[in-house]
This record gives structure tokens, C-alpha cells and sequence, in this order.
């Protein structure tokens, strides 16, 4: 039996890079996938053609993950499409890469909208749905929250903030049989990356590298195993942690 088989799974920010990569790799497992994404439908409907070809089940579904309507209609065309939710994967994410004298206001209320209220809301309406039988959590942090860059200072402490919330929850909800984990990806070959300058033989991507034992980038599909292995009945045992997948690289 494949290991994700008969679970349904909302993956939030699902229409390219890290997050298009865990919902195949769900679809490819057994589960029927929730692909969400805010604006790029086109990507969107790109995974879900992937998936259904290659014999797996999927839909998408816009919403904005700070919106807590959105949020609602997003887990209620989850439950009618494909009856209850078992895992949510929180990826979804606003970079907001700036140094202190350039964070506005409204810059910082997009970054933790998006990278702490959001996980908030989609965990609350998950837990409505995940019922009696319990369910898995996994939200993708990054190693910024640990080991924070120059120009990063928002970007790592939304990270920070839901690595804590990772860990308070895991005790909140061990009771009723859900886990939930981080997963914190090095850098990785994604869209979002290219679009913060972090494009191939680029000085970034050079930096990065020196700094990954493992000698390159992180892509999306080595993430996605991460994230399969922790849905799976094969982490059973797992919960509240912080798992590193970067190829090694730690601190700057
Ligand atoms: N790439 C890296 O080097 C790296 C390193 C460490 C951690 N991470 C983490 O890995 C995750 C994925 O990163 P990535 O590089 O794959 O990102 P990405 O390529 O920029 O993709 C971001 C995704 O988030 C969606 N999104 C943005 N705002 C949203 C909102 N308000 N509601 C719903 N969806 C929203 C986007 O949807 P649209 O396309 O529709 O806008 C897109 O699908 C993030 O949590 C990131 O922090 C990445």
C-alpha cells in the first residue's frame, strides 16, 4: 500500500516551487490533494494536470490563507470534494526580504499575516475537520529561523514564530492524536528563490553552496520526501520537531 493511500491533504501555497513539488509527490503516495495558491491559477492548474496524468487525484482551490473566509470555503471544498481532511502542509509564504530602515508597517502585517496567521487559521479550521481520528500537520519553515540572514530580520522571525507555535502545539494537541512538525528547507531552487535574486551562478547561489556540505542547492522534490516521510504512519512517533533539510548547512 502506498503510504499517503486514502488520506486527503490541503497543501496551502501549492502552485509552484517547494509547495507544487510536496502535491505531487502526496499524489503520487495515494492522497487526493488540495493544491492551493493565491493569484496563479495557471500554475496551479499546471500541478493538477501533472497529477491526474500521471493517475493521481486532485483539485485546486484559490484563497488567500490570512483571509479567514477564504480559509473556511478552502477546507469546505476539501470536505465535499473528498470528505474529511487528514493533513494540512502550511507552505505558503510572503518573503518580505528588506533591511530594518525598509520594513514598513504594511510589510510586516503581510509577512506574519501570511507566515503566522495564516498557519493559524488553516490549523483551527483543520482541526474541525481532522474530527476523532486526528491528523498531521506540517509547516514549512525555513533554516532563517534558526540561522537568520542579513536582510532576512522579518522574513526569519515569522519562521521563528511558527517553529514556537510547532512546538506549543505539539502539546496541545498530542491528545487528540495529532502531530504536527517543521520542516526547515536550505536554500532551494524555486521560483519564490529566483524572485529574491537566488537564481543559478548567481553570488547568492555561490554563497549557499559553499555553506551546504552536500555541495548544492536543495530542489523541491528533496523537500517533498521530507514532508511524505513526516504524513506518513512511518513518523508515527514524531512530533514538535524541527527538521532540517539542507543538504547539511547550518549557520552563516
Ligand atoms: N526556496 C527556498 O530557498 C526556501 C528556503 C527555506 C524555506 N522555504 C520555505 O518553503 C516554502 C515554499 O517556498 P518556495 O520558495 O517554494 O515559495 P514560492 O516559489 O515563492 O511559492 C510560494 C507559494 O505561496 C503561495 N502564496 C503566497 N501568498 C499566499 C497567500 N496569501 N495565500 C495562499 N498562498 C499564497 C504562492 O501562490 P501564488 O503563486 O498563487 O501567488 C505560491 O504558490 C515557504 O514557506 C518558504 O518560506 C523556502
Amino acid at each position: 500500500m502506498s503510504k499517503l493511500e486514502n488520506k486527503v491533504a490541503v497543501i496551502t501555497g501549492a502552485s509552484k516551487g517547494i509547495g507544487a513539488a510536496i502535491a505531487k509527490h502526496y499524489a503520487a503516495a495515494g492522497a487526493k490533494v488540495i493544491v492551493n495558491y493565491a493569484s496563479s491559477k495557471e500554475g496551479a492548474d499546471k500541478v493538477i494536470k501533472e497529477i491526474i496524468n500521471s493517475g493521481g487525484i486532485a483539485i485546486a482551490v484559490q484563497g488567500d490563507v490570512s483571509d479567514k473566509a477564504d480559509v473556511t470555503r478552502l477546507f469546505q471544498t476539501a470536505k465535499t470534494a473528498f470528505g474529511n481532511v487528514d493533513i494540512l502542509v502550511n507552505n505558503a509564504v510572503s518573503q518580505g526580504y528588506a533591511p530594518i530602515e525598509q520594513i514598513s508597517v504594511e510589510a510586516f502585517h503581510q509577512s506574519f499575516n501570511v507566515n503566522v496567521l495564516g498557519p493559524i487559521l488553516t490549523i483551527q479550521e483543520a482541526l474541525k475537520h481532522f474530527g476523532d481520528k486526528g491528523g498531521n500537520i506540517i509547516n514549512i519553515s525555513s533554516g532563517a529561523s534558526k540561522y537568520p540572514l542579513p536582510n532576512a530580520s522579518l522574513y526569519s522571525s515569522t519562521k521563528a514564530a511558527l517553529d514556537a507555535f510547532t512546538i506549543a502545539l505539539s502539546k496541545e494537541l498530542g491528545a487528540k492524536n495529532v502531530r504536527i512538525n517543521s520542516i526547515l528547507p536550505g536554500a532551494t531552487d524555486t521560483e519564490g528563490a529566483a524572485s529574491a535574486g537566488v537564481t543559478a551562478g548567481s553570488e547568492y547561489e555561490k554563497m549557499f553552496v559553499e555553506k551546504t556540505p552536500l555541495g548544492r542547492r536543495g530542489r523541491p522534490e528533496d523537500i517533498a520526501k521530507a514532508a511524505v516521510f513526516l504524513a506518513s504512519d512511518d513518523a508515527a512517533w514524531i512530533t514538535g520537531e524541527q527538521i532540517s533539510v539542507s543538504g547539511g548547512m547550518y549557520g552563516f
